[in-house]
């Protein structure tokens, strides 16, 4: 039995789910919950695909068209909450982030990795959200201009067990991601 009052193990092993997340479409991780604010100050939450995750560069990433809401919002406030539970470890996972998007030559190297048949992903006319005449009033080519990967560059995490007792962690990137336990 590991340490229960290890911080560090603690924080690997939630770097160890956002990196199952990536690799395993099965995953509870491969779909987190991604909350950003609109211009009129109201909380937006959509599910997204994690397409990346690094515990070394505290970055995860998502890939979006440009023309959704989400985009209209992160380009006025740059700031993501993303929310991930994994009902068998029983953990779940909060992350803050400044979000960077990346369009243009950036991302070149992300759209060849993107398979064709998910390519229509990037690109639907009109543009999502916009109001159609009839329930299938659209179309999904696929746009490598619409292509846009949201780089999340994490500030802040809240680790909550739910084990025997309780545990719960915050880590942040002012403290090095030391972390510290608080109350659950
Ligand atoms: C299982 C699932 C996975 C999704 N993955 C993504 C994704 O990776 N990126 C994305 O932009 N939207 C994804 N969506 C669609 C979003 O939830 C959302 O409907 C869409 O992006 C428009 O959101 P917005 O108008 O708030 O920007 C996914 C939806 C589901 C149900």
């Amino acid at each position: 039995m590991s340490d229960p009052n290890d911080l560090r193990a603690f924080l690997k092993e939630a770097w160890q789910h956002l990196g199952r997340g990536v690799t395993d479409s099965r995953s509870p991780a491969r779909y987190p919950t991604f909350a950003t604010t609109d211009s009129n100050g109201t909380p937006q939450a959509r599910t997204v695909a994690l397409r990346g995750a690094s515990q070394s560069g505290a970055t995860v990433e998502v890939h979006t068209d440009t023309q959704t809401d989400k985009i209209a919002s992160l380009r006025q406030t740059p700031l993501a909450a993303l929310h991930i539970w994994l009902p068998k470890a029983d953990l779940q996972i909060r992350l803050t982030a400044e979000v960077e998007i990346l369009t243009g030559d950036a991302v070149e190297d992300a759209w060849a990795k993107v398979p064709e048949g998910s390519r229509v992903s990037y690109g639907t006319e009109p543009a999502p959200g916009t109001p159609i005449d009839h329930v299938y009033a659209y179309e999904k080519p696929s746009k490598r201009s619409r292509f846009a990967v949201l780089v999340c560059h994490l500030t802040h995490m809240d680790l909550v067990h739910l084990g025997e007792r309780h545990r719960r962690a915050v880590f942040t990137k002012d403290d090095g991601w030391q972390g510290s336990w608080v109350a659950p």
